[in-house]
């Protein structure tokens, strides 16, 4: 399906059954929506899920490669707003999270409860941001293929770089696939992001922090860090998997989505914790 924003068209996908807030799932870098292939698939008879391309990867468009986080959050409302609905659950990983804290500081009347997988609240130091900068270099002269031979034995935890093949090659064949143009958007999109710690305490709706083991990039101390700052939030971490929790351990990862989305569902409003 396609969801129109003001420039052209983000491409999304929606499974599940009809009823219940949908589950609006938010990919993480330099990936797309098949990010949520286990998910798409584990909790398709659980509940109405719509997964879409952020612009610049996957399916959506290009564009002209100029992206802040705050177009991101209107193409995420955008979705929101298609889905003909007043409120969603969504879920965001690491880049999605950043996406849905934002949005959340800009509108949190649009969610009934939030999972942040992965991700953290403050902006980039300027380290950080040098590193955002030699990324944009290294996807204009090396393209997307050899930037994620670079970056993905990062992204990836140990056991799945040791254990599952498969895991890391359907990770480099996406990221192969995304346009560099793309993703050098994206990249500046992050690194002129905001930093939205300083909301986290006014968060007043059902908060679950994930957090894979052996992530590498945001660890469990942060997940918990984070955490602890949004009153009545819960944390779990997934045994075994690195900053791609999702995609690299789906069964462990969907069991602590699908509590969530069932408490939500089970709460009077929907919306109650
Ligand atoms: C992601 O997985 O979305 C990225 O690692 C986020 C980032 O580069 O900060």
């Amino acid at each position: 399906m396609e969801i129109q924003v003001l420039d052209g068209a983000l491409e999304a996908e929606e499974v599940g059954p009809p009823g219940g807030p949908p589950l609006v799932l938010v990919h993480g870098f330099p990936f797309d929506r098949r990010m949520w292939e286990g998910q798409l698939r584990g909790l398709s008879g659980a509940c109405r899920m719509v997964a879409y391309d952020v612009r610049g990867m996957g399916r959506s468009p290009v564009g002209d490669g100029q992206y802040t986080m705050e177009l991101f959050v209107d193409d995420f409302f955008a979705v929101v707003d298609a889905l003909g609905v007043e409120r969603v659950i969504a879920c965001g990983l690491s880049m999605g999270g950043y996406i849905l804290l934002r949005a959340l500081e800009r509108d949190p009347g649009r969610f009934h409860g939030v999972v942040l997988a992965d991700t953290r609240s403050s902006a980039d130091d300027d380290e950080g941001k040098l590193g955002r900068a030699s990324a944009i270099r290294m996807l204009r002269e090396e393209g997307s293929a050899a930037y994620g031979e670079t970056v993905l034995p990062r992204l990836l935890g140990s056991t799945t770089l040791a254990e599952k093949p498969e895991v890391v090659e359907t990770a480099k064949a996406m990221v192969r696939s995304n346009d560099p143009r793309g993703l050098r958007g994206a990249q500046l999109a992050m690194l002129s992001r905001t930093d939205t710690t300083a909301s986290l305490p006014g968060l007043g709706l059902p908060v679950l922090v994930l957090a894979g083991e052996e992530d590498a990039l945001t660890p469990p101390e942060t997940a918990r860090a984070m955490a602890a700052r949004i009153p009545g939030a819960d944390l779990e971490v997934v045994p075994r998997a690195g900053h791609l929790s999702a995609l690299e351990c789906p069964g462990e990862f969907n069991r602590h989505l699908r509590a969530f989305v069932e408490r939500l569902e089970a709460s009077a409003d929907g919306g109650a914790p």
